[in-house]
């Protein structure tokens, strides 16, 4: 049966190999993004890579005033999605951001606010139809606020509260939701960053990702072993943790 698909933030380093597990012959993507030029190419390779039919849509997680015509967009392409993969975010810089307030504002919205208000309109479509399944690329660094990132971890922060709430709103309604706490991935995102360890391979985690599809699982650590790294992270006393170098 064909399925369709929503991949928001469809140019990120992960969502590229995401879509390309998912989408299948016959299927009805819509790849948004706010890079148009990259998003057509990304577009055409998958549309011959996966013979799925794709819809490439503009979306700026900053542009808060789009959002509303772009849920109509999205449910008029390919109605209440099956499937839909949030991959927008950026570390942004994370010194600067400390006095800036546009950049904590761009940060805010790259990693949570633009996926919220981007998709509310296609959540409550996805609630009154009774089926379908959100994905959501999330960060160990919101399990913590740490004194090197803590703009960044905030907004994960805030995204893993808001679609855990979410998990528990369309629980009833045969909604899934799965957040996804990504330790380090070798992406754009962090190239050439410092202080990166334990690096994880892009291919194997979209695998793992786009695996977790119709599975009933709530939140989730990739690579694994991040989950009793920060089972420790977060068992460290505020006390300590505020003089630790991290
Ligand atoms: N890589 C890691 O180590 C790591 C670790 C933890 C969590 N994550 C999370 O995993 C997700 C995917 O990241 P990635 O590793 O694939 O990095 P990536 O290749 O840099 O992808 C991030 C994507 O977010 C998009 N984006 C940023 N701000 C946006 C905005 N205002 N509007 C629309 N799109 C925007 C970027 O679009 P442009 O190309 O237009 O900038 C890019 O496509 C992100 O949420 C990230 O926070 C990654």
């Amino acid at each position: 049966m064909s399925r369709s698909i929503l991949i928001l933030g469809a140019t990120s380093s992960l969502a590229r190999r995401i879509s390309l597990a998912l989408a299948k012959p016959g299927d009805r993507v819509v790849l948004a993004a706010r890079d148009r030029a990259e998003l057509d190419i990304i577009a055409a390779d998958l549309r011959v890579r996966a013979d799925a039919a794709v819809t490439a849509l503009a979306f700026d997680a900053a542009d808060f005033g789009a959002h509303c015509a772009f849920s109509d967009a999205v449910l008029t392409a390919v109605g209440p999605p099956d499937i839909v993969v949030i991959a927008t975010g950026a570390l942004g810089d994370q010194v600067a951001a400390r006095s800036d307030p546009r950049k904590i504002l761009d940060i805010g919205a790259s990693n949570f606010l633009g996926a919220a208000t981007g998709l509310a309109g296609i959540v409550d479509a996805m609630e009154a139809r009774g089926a379908g399944h959100l994905l959501v690329l999330s960060s160990v660094a919101g399990d913590r606020g740490r004194a090197s990132n803590y703009v960044y971890g905030a907004a994960k922060a805030g995204m893993n509260a808001y679609f855990a709430g979410l998990r528990g709103r369309l629980h009833g309604a045969g909604v899934r939701v799965t957040t996804v706490k990504l330790g380090f991935v070798d992406t754009q995102m962090v190239f050439g960053k410092p202080g990166m360890f334990l690096v994880a391979d892009p291919a194997a985690i979209a695998r793992r990702v786009a695996g977790l599809v119709d599975k009933p699982k709530d939140i989730v650590y990739a690579p694994w072993f991040w989950a009793f790294i920060m089972l420790i992270i977060r068992s460290i006393p505020e006390t300590v943790f505020k003089r630790l170098p991290l």
